[in-house]
């Protein structure tokens, strides 16, 4: 079926339509969609009602599904769903909204900053594929910001001074800045941080972006606080609204976007609600960095 792609965004944003995701998608078309998430960044596919199975097979068409392991404090009889999916519903085992002082709750809060997904592996993810398969009535929007265009708008010194920084990512960080810091030694080992260039360049297009995250907790050979410090400045320079992207859900929406060149982040809605959106991720296939060993 042919596939259009029609930008809603001054930088970045396409909305495709024609494909029907629930069937394979033929060579033809596979190629186009990641000649598409290359150039737009952020992909919005309407009308999508997938099973599991089917976000699964689609997903593994554009490379191996990274696996949820490590990316969570849910033990294994706490999962909904299977280990490809990543579940960023407000759900519990019994299908309803979880306790306000539920620990996998609070952990989940994380997802309202700003972040790239699995910044905090030492090989992060490719492409994320966020299924609205329960949408809030009102809030729960996920915004998205081009972290190319945010490159781009920076003056010559800063690129300069940014161009061969190395961070240092953890869940510990992001969390940990919301006043979320129970990790458990087990935890504290699985979360150890890793390092990722500041500045990433795209293998296909060689556009350069800026590789933000809320993981970010310091910046290698920087006193902390002056690292805090600017990577504050750089999200908030790179946030502004000129960059960002609101998405307002409609049930049954597919968004797929580029870990590499954007950033996302949700915002509040009525939690007595149910809101289930379920993730599958496309791993990536090398460091940024070069890792130091585990002390
Ligand atoms: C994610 C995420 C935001 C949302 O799936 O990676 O951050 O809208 N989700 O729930
Ligand atoms: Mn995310």
């Amino acid at each position: 079926m042919a596939m259009t792609f029609h930008q809603i965004h001054r930088h970045f944003v396409a909305e495709v339509s024609g494909p029907d995701l629930t069937r394979p998608q033929n060579a033809e078309e596979i190629t186009a969609i990641r000649d598409a998430i290359d150039e737009f960044a952020v992909l919005v596919f309407h009308d999508q009602p997938l099973t599991d199975a089917q976000q699964i097979a689609f997903t593994r068409q554009f490379g191996p599904i990274e696996n949820s392991a490590g990316g969570h404090i849910a033990k294994a009889h706490e999962r909904r769903l299977g280990p490809e999916m990543n579940d960023v519903s407000n759900l519990g085992m019994d299908e309803k909204p979880l306790r306000r002082d539920d620990r996998k709750r609070m952990f989940n809060l994380g997802n309202r900053l700003w972040h790239s997904d699995s910044s905090f592996r030492a090989i992060p993810a490719r492409y994320s594929l966020l299924s609205g398969r329960r949408v809030a009535r009102s809030g729960g929007n996920t915004e998205f910001a081009d972290m190319r265009a945010a490159y781009d708008a920076l003056d010559a010194a800063t690129k300069a001074e940014i161009e061969d920084l190395v961070c240092e990512h953890s869940l510990m960080y992001s969390r940990g800045s919301l006043g979320f810091d129970d990790f458990t030694p087990e935890e504290k080992i699985l979360f150890r941080p890793v390092r990722q260039r500041l500045v990433r360049t795209h293998p296909a297009t060689g556009r350069k972006s800026l590789y933000l995250s809320s993981h970010i907790g310091a910046i290698v050979g920087w006193p902390v606080p002056e690292a805090r410090t600017f990577i504050r400045d750089l999200t908030e320079h790179a946030t502004q609204a000129d960059f960002v992207y609101v998405h307002r859900w409609r049930t049954n929406d597919l968004v797929m976007w580029d870990n590499r060149q954007t950033m996302h982040r949700v915002r509040r809605f009525d939690e007595s609600e149910m809101r289930d959106m379920r993730r599958t991720t496309v791993a990536g296939d090398a460091p940024t960095a070069e890792q130091v060993e585990a002390a």
